[in-house]
């Protein structure tokens, strides 16, 4: 079998509607990271390697899901550890690789996709910058979709949270003070992208923008609505220094 349809084959054993949303994002985060690859005038064989990182980023997802009946980390175990256990157990990782380099990249994908670390200059963590990049893509996109809930808040965006986006870094969920919060863990997304080919997505789909104005017209927090203003044109004026 080939690793697309050992994939497939792994996950169809979860049988929640949960896991199937999971699936799906996978595929899409695959199709993206295969996208910055060929940006990056990656060979065949290392785009093939990106394809396999990145659809196996979230194998951990499943097993969470089956074990605690939820998605959220700190609820249960980080699922990046999680997936490194799951492709470890019963020696799943060589169902999709038997080249020992492969085995170390899709393993660090898995570990650090998700996480806040700093990253080396090395092939294996641009990979790993490649999955991230990709990953919060398509979490902009299923919150603009309504495929993952944006959950529209009447309250203040926090002075913490509002130091995050002027310091130009991530928000880590622990860290939010309000429910607005949320929200700008989302839009500091924009400060940890690596790569010029998911600027220029950006740029082209206006995907930040629309998910601001999608809070904007919904919450009822004046404060809010124009902090939200001002965030929306810094992070234009950040993506076009970017491209
Ligand atoms: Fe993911």
């Amino acid at each position: 079998m080939d690793y697309y349809n050992e994939f497939i084959n792994y996950t169809s054993k979860f049988n929640y509607p949960e896991c199937k949303f999971k699936v799906e994002h996978s595929k899409r985060v695959m199709d993206f990271a295969k996208s910055i690859a060929k940006s990056l005038n990656y060979s065949d064989e290392d785009e093939k390697l990106v394809s396999k990182a990145s659809l196996l980023h979230d194998i951990g997802r499943f097993e969470q899901f089956n074990k605690y009946h939820t998605f959220i980390d700190n609820k249960s175990e980080y699922h990046g550890d999680i997936g490194v256990k799951v492709l470890i157990n019963n020696d799943l990782i060589s169902k999709f690789t038997s080249n020992p380099y492969e085995k170390k990249v899709i393993l660090r994908v898995c570990k650090y996709h998700g996480t806040m670390d700093k990253l080396t200059d090395s092939k294996e963590d641009e990979i790993v910058k490649i999955v991230r990049d990709s990953d919060k893509i398509d979490i902009l996109n299923s919150a603009l979709n309504d495929n993952i809930k944006l959950d529209i808040a009447d309250d203040d965006i926090s002075e913490n949270a509002i130091k995050a986006f002027k310091e130009k870094h991530l928000l880590s969920l622990g860290s939010k003070k309000t429910k607005a919060d949320r929200f700008i863990v989302w839009v500091c997304f924009v400060f940890d992208f690596n790569f010029k080919y998911t600027f220029n997505y950006l740029k082209k789909t206006k995907l930040i923008d629309k998910l601001i104005l999608k809070y904007i017209n919904k919450t009822n927090n004046i404060n809010t609505k124009k902090v939200l203003k001002e965030m929306g044109k810094e992070v234009n004026k950040y993506i076009n220094e970017k491209i």
